[in-house]
C-alpha cells in the first residue's frame, strides 16, 4: 500500500480522529514490524510536526532506538533510565510537561521541552516505547494519552 497522508487541521481530537483510521489502513495486511514501526512514525510527524516521534525497542537489559522521525537521538537507554527506561519500567504512560523538571531526563537535545512515553504492552511484557517530543512546555495532556495509546494497541509486535 502507497497512498499520501490525508493530514487536517482542527483541535487535537480531530487530528488524531482522522488519522486512526489511517493508520489502520497502513498497517493492515503488513507483518512487517519495522515498517510498520517507520509508517506509525512518519504518519505521526506528518500529521502533528512533532520535534521528535519515534520508538524504542527493548532489548534485553536495554531500549534501542527503533524507526523515528526528527533528529538524530540517542541509540540505547537502560532500564529505569530517563523518561523511556522509566516508562518500561513502570510499564506505564509517563506524561512530562517539563523535561528539565523530571529527575534523570535524558536529553537527546536541547529543544526538547516536554515529552510522553507510551509503552507497548503484549502478555503483560513492554516490548517497546513509542516517544513523543515537543518544542513546547506542557504540551502533552490526556488527550494525547488515549489516542497514542489507541494507536500503539493497533501495532502486532
Ligand atoms: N528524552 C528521552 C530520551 C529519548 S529522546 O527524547 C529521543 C528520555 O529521557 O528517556
Amino acid at each position: 500500500m502507497a497512498e499520501d497522508l490525508h493530514v487536517v487541521q482542527g483541535n487535537k481530537e480531530e487530528q488524531y480522529r482522522s488519522l486512526i483510521p489511517q493508520i489502520k489502513g497502513l498497517l493492515d495486511g503488513e507483518p512487517d514490524l519495522v515498517a510498520n514501526l517507520a509508517n506509525v512514525a512518519a504518519a505521526l510527524k506528518e500529521q502533528f510536526g512533532w520535534f521528535w516521534v519515534g520508538f524504542y525497542l527493548v532489548k534485553g537489559e536495554e531500549l534501542v532506538l527503533g524507526p523515528f522521525q526528527g533528529p538524530i537521538a540517542c541509540t540505547r537507554i537502560r532500564k529505569n533510565k530517563g523518561v523511556c527506561g522509566t516508562s518500561w519500567a513502570q510499564a506505564t504512560t509517563l506524561i512530562v510537561p517539563d523535561v528539565e523538571a523530571f529527575p534523570g531526563h535524558i536529553a537527546c537535545s536541547s529543544l526538547s521541552k516536554s515529552e510522553i512515553v507510551v509503552p507497548l504492552i503484549r502478555n503483560n511484557e513492554v516490548k517497546a516505547v513509542l516517544d513523543v517530543d515537543s518544542e513546547s512546555l506542557s504540551y502533552f495532556d490526556e488527550t494525547d494519552q488515549r489516542y497514542l495509546e489507541e494507536i500503539v494497541a493497533l501495532i502486532v509486535i
